[in-house]
């Protein structure tokens, strides 16, 4: 969508993954969707580095609102959960240099059963923009199949009608796909980024089938993504409880390589170390950022492992390793087996960034570089030709 608007994969934090709809704030109020959590997410995402990150968007998810619509017909939060209201929380959420998400569903009620929008497209836009909110997250439940992709383009002209910026999420191709192949040039005219796939879970099993379906359809979906637009193959759910380190590092290095919305959903105010520093990885966010915005794919499927590549800014570029084995010992791969090795013709300078962060230095075609693979664990490179170099340097001097 050509709004000014993610011209790079947005970065942030998303209640879903890890608080659910958990509206119960008399017992558990720490973890409840109430305006606490999002403004307690706010200061940590300020103070411990996640801003400096680039993580800017503080994005509510489904069960913020009241049951009911006000005398006007307008969305209201439930009263007892956000008893400042949205625009308060807004405010709060902009005072930190950070931006406010928030969610509706383009049909009759929400996915958890709160009010849908269908009837109030730009009521509803015309509220968010008086909120000054920065993004919404449009779902798909309670909506005829037949009638998504008009109502996601009907929201996405009521939206721009606002005035306002605001970055729009869509969940139109998921629950297209259900009666056809989506029209993702339509797509990616009307929205900003798009789920194409089941929502994640905490688990490797889920991660294993979104990567699963993002290397099966990349012919489909993979041109659609570049500046403006972007496929959304879900949250990161790093930080919590379902994958190993290694799991976690295979999340960041795909997510990178797919050129996707970093949207964490854990809890930021109590992350184990080794989290916190893969998700601040300066290195791999530069990856996911690369100003060339060009989503990577996979490239082939070599002694059970996933190779992964994405061209990078500058004739560069980065391979991701994922060992599939989830048993054994760490496994080793002929780094020459890559397609993409032919850039180190005659020679490359080549960075490992996970596991660990080491320089590999000046490789050639011939040389035989093996790296080591831990069980669903990936080892993520950058590669910078230096034949490329060398001509330019020669092309200049002459
Ligand atoms: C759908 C979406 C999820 C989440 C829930 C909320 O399942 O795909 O990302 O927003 O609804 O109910």
């Amino acid at each position: 969508l050509d709004n000014g608007l993610a011209l790079k994969p947005t970065m942030g934090w998303l209640h879903w993954e890890r608080f659910t709809c958990n509206t119960d704030c008399d017992t558990d109020p720490r973890n409840c969707i109430s305006e606490q959590l999002y403004m307690q997410m706010a200061d940590v995402m300020v103070k411990e580095g996640w801003k400096e990150a680039g993580y800017e968007y503080v994005c509510i998810d489904d069960c913020w609102p009241s049951h009911k619509r006000d005398a006007k017909g307008r969305l209201q939060a439930d009263p007892n959960r956000f008893p400042g209201g949205i625009k308060k929380l807004a405010d709060y959420i902009h005072s930190k240099g950070l931006k406010l998400g928030i969610y509706a569903d383009v049909g009759k009620n929400t996915c958890a059963g709160y009010p849908g929008s269908l009837g109030y497209y730009e009521t509803d836009a015309q509220t968010f923009a008086d909120w000054d909110v920065d993004l919404l997250k449009f779902d798909g439940c309670f909506m005829e199949r037949t009638l998504i992709a008009e109502g996601y383009m009907n929201m996405s002209k009521a939206l721009n009608k606002t005035g306002r910026s605001i970055l729009y999420s869509c969940e139109w191709p998921l629950y297209e796909w259900a009666i056809k192949q989506p029209n993702y040039t339509a797509i990616r005219e009307y929205c900003n980024h798009w789920r194409n796939f089941n929502d994640i879970f905490d688990s490797w099993s889920s991660l294993k089938t979104i990567l699963e379906w993002t290397a099966s359809n990349q012919k489909i979906i993979v041109p659609a993504a570049g500046p403006g637009g972007w496929n959304d193959p879900d949250m990161l759910v790093i930080g919590n409880f379902g994958l190993s380190h290694d799991q976690q590092q295979s999340q960041m290095a795909l997510w990178a390589i797919m050129a996707a919305p970093l949207l964490m959903s854990n809890d930021l105010r109590d992350i184990c170390p080794r989290s916190k520093e893969l998700l601040q990885n300066r290195m791999i966010i530069a990856i996911n950022q690369d100003p060339l915005g060009q989503q990577g794919y996979h490239t082939a499927r070599l002694m059970d492992f996933d190779v992964w590549e994405r061209p990078l800014f500058g004739n560069r570029l980065a391979i991701a390793i994922m060992n599939r084995q989830e048993l054994g010992g760490p496994r080793r791969f002929p780094i020459s087996a890559v397609p993409g090795w032919k850039i180190c013709v005659p020679q490359c300078n080549v960075t490992q960034i996970l596991p660990q962060y080491k320089e590999l230095g000046v490789q050639s075609h011939q040389k035989e570089l093996v790296l080591s693979v831990n069980p669903t664990g990936t080892t993520l490179l950058t590669v910078t030709p230096l034949s490329s170099n060398l001509r330019k340097l020669h092309w200049n001097n002459t």
